[in-house]
């Protein structure tokens, strides 16, 4: 690990390049994270000029469980003001629009939109999907053909959350790939296979129009549906900007289809990495809640969120100061063993409440409980009709510094049951 001196103190180097999407290209480098927790858990990142793009100031790569608890619950300090998905800066044109978003909000800013999704996304409201969701479960399964090979990603993976989130927006079924498309687009913008930068930009306008027509239809004639209940909503006597109102739809689209999508996928590719704990989930499908959250630790489906600092602080011992990035490493969090016993054994048995797939604090992941719905009834009914399938050859993974997911996985099914 490299150290650099800077008026007198030592900053330590992560000495790899953490925010270069190839740093992922064969998975998370849990032993790098590993050495950092415990040589430099608050570690200094270079970023060099990457396509195109100048080379960023740096950041600090946060990977302790505490610190990433600390950053995330403190926006006052650790703000997201400056966009939390993105590790490069943001033109000023293109934050502004970002800063629409509640993701890229701070308190009360932030709690204003924050309190209308709340109101929607209740326990009430996941219970009453179950039904909906348990059927579009049936439809996948139905839909594969026993004994062949399929792209688990395109047939299994994808398909649920889409129908979901058609479900939850109102949007018709038959344009749900339309959604694939654009969320693939603006999250794959490092990942050559989904057009690069055109394809990147041409996504978002065609989901705003989108967004804007559905938006139109929901205030004349609103239904039942989630997205009625968000264009309609007011919070202090004020009705969501038009603005506002595409980047709900964008941030409802992204955090509800790319993760989830490969969460189910991620889950696939450690269980059958781990064929005795797969053979104890087919007997025993009772366990696979308890088993969907040692999946969320071992396997998240997102790798880091992204805060800057707006007053000087300590943290893990290094000074941080007002402007610098910070950058909350959850993989890292996941495996600290600080908390998790043994963290880099997989352990369906192991029920770690307090795994950070779901971020922590202000901005915690409100469709928590609606993905972990999603993931048990779609494994459960996938792994009771076909208990012989088995990842068929390797998967392809989505190029990004911020998604843990695939782009293709072969499965061969086997027979059905
Ligand atoms: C926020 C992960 C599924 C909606 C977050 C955050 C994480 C996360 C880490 C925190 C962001 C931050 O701190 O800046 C995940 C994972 C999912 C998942 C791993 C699936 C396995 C979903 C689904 C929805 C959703 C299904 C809705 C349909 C949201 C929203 C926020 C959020 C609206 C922003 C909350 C805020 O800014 O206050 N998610 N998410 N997520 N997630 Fe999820």
């Amino acid at each position: 690990m490299a150290t650099s001196e800077s008026s007198g103190l030592v900053i330590p180097r992560a000495g790899v390049d953490l925010g270069h999407p190839d740093t992922y290209a064969d998975g998370v480098p849990y032993e790098v994270f590993a050495r950092l927790r415990d040589e430099a858990p608050v570690a200094w990142v270079d970023e060099p000029p990457y396509k195109g793009f100048d080379g960023g100031p740096g950041f600090w790569a946060v990977t302790r469980h505490a610190d990433i608890n600390e950053v995330s619950r403190h926006p006052e300090v650790h703000s997201s003001h400056a966009g939390a998905t993105f590790l490069r800066d943001q033109r000023p044109r293109d934050l502004a629009a970002l800063q629409q978003m509640m993701l890229n909000l701070d308190p009360p800013d932030h709690s204003k939109l924050r309190k209308i999704v709340s109101r929607v996304f209740t326990p009430k409201m996941v219970n009453g999907m179950l039904e909906s969701v348990e059927r579009y479960a049936h439809e996948i399964v139905d839909g594969l053909e026993p004994d062949t090979e399929i792209d688990l990603v395109a047939k299994v993976s994808a398909e649920m959350p889409l129908m979901v989130l058609a479900d939850l927006l109102g949007v018709p079924r038959s344009e749900r790939h339309l959604l694939y498309s654009w969320t693939n687009r603006m999250v794959g913008l490092d990942d050559p296979a989904y057009g690069g930068r055109a394809a990147f930009l041409s996504a978002f306008q065609e989901m705003f129009a989108f967004a804007e027509e559905q938006t139109e239809i929901r205030r004349r004639d609103p239904g039942d549906d989630v997205w009625s209940l968000i264009v309609n909503a007011e919070v202090d006597g004020e009705r969501l900007s038009t603005d506002e109102l595409q980047r709900f739809f964008q941030l409802l689209m992204i955090a509800g289809n790319e993760t989830t999508r490969n969460l189910l996928t991620g889950a696939v590719i450690t269980l059958d990495q781990h064929p005795d704990q797969w053979a104890q989930l087919r007997a025993n499908p009772d366990l696979l809640k308890v088993a969907i959250e040692e999946i969320l630790r071992f396997h998240p489906p997102v790798m880091q969120f992204r805060r800057t600092a707006v007053t000087d602080a300590e943290l893990g011992g290094q000074h941080i100061a007002a402007g610098d990035k910070v950058v909350m490493f959850y993989v890292s969090g996941n495996r600290d063993e600080a908390v998790f016993d043994e963290p880099d054994r997989f352990d369906i048995h192991r029920n770690p409440a307090n795994h950070v797939a779901f971020g922590s604090g202000t901005h915690f992941c409100l469709g928590n409980s609606l993905a972990r719905l999603e993931v048990r009834v779609l494994l459960s009914e996938l792994f009771a009709r076909f208990p012989q399938m088995r990842v068929a050859g390797p998967p392809a993974r989505f190029r990004s510094n911020f998604i843990n997911g695939y782009r293709e996985l072969p499965v061969a099914l086997g027979p059905a049951a």
